[in-house]
């Protein structure tokens, strides 16, 4: 209901936008989390397109890897304590465990960094491999702290 009411809302203040996957409004720290793990999301998704399904880029990869890092550098804080309530598949273990989630949040960017290096020399196979370590990085937290 609410998202109809968003969407209509939009509609009526003439904004060209889609929004998908809207979330709970009534949380704004998931509204904007959850926005920012889809940018991240997205760029992935465009950098897998280049490496491995041979979409002819190759020059964008750097881009798509520092908007990753962009992205998580302005994530804020964005776990505030009630963040935990809405529609969220943020797990309540983020909460008991965060020095762990910071860890994990801290390897993504690292491994972000890392591709955006490896891509300014063109190497593929070596950004392959950095993606690759990327996408790991998004996993690990994913498989301990996101619900199903
Ligand atoms: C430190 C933990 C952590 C890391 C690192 C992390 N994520 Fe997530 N991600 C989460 C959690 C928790 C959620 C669920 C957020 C929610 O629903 O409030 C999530 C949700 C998402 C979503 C769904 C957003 C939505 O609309 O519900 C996408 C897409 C996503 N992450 C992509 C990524 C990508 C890509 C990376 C790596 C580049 C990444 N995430 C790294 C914890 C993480």
């Amino acid at each position: 209901m609410k998202k109809t009411i968003l969407a209509l809302t939009l509609l009526a203040s003439g904004m060209a936008v889609s929004l998908p996957a809207l979330s709970d409004e009534s949380n704004p720290a998931i509204v904007h989390r959850q926005g920012i793990y889809q940018i991240a999301g997205g760029h992935m998704t465009a950098i897998k397109s280049i490496l491995f399904l041979g979409f002819d880029a190759p020059q964008d990869v750097t881009f798509h890897a520092q908007s990753i890092l962009d992205a998580f550098a302005h994530m804020g804080n964005s776990y505030p304590p009630g963040s935990d309530q809405g529609e969220t598949k943020a797990k309540p273990e983020i909460w008991q465990n965060f020095d762990k989630v910071k860890e994990l949040a801290k390897n993504t960017r690292e491994a972000a960094g890392k591709l955006v290096e490896v891509s300014k020399s063109g190497d593929k196979e070596a950004s392959m491999v950095a993606f690759k370590q990327l996408g790991g990085t998004c996993k690990a937290c994913h498989d301990d702290f996101r619900k199903k």
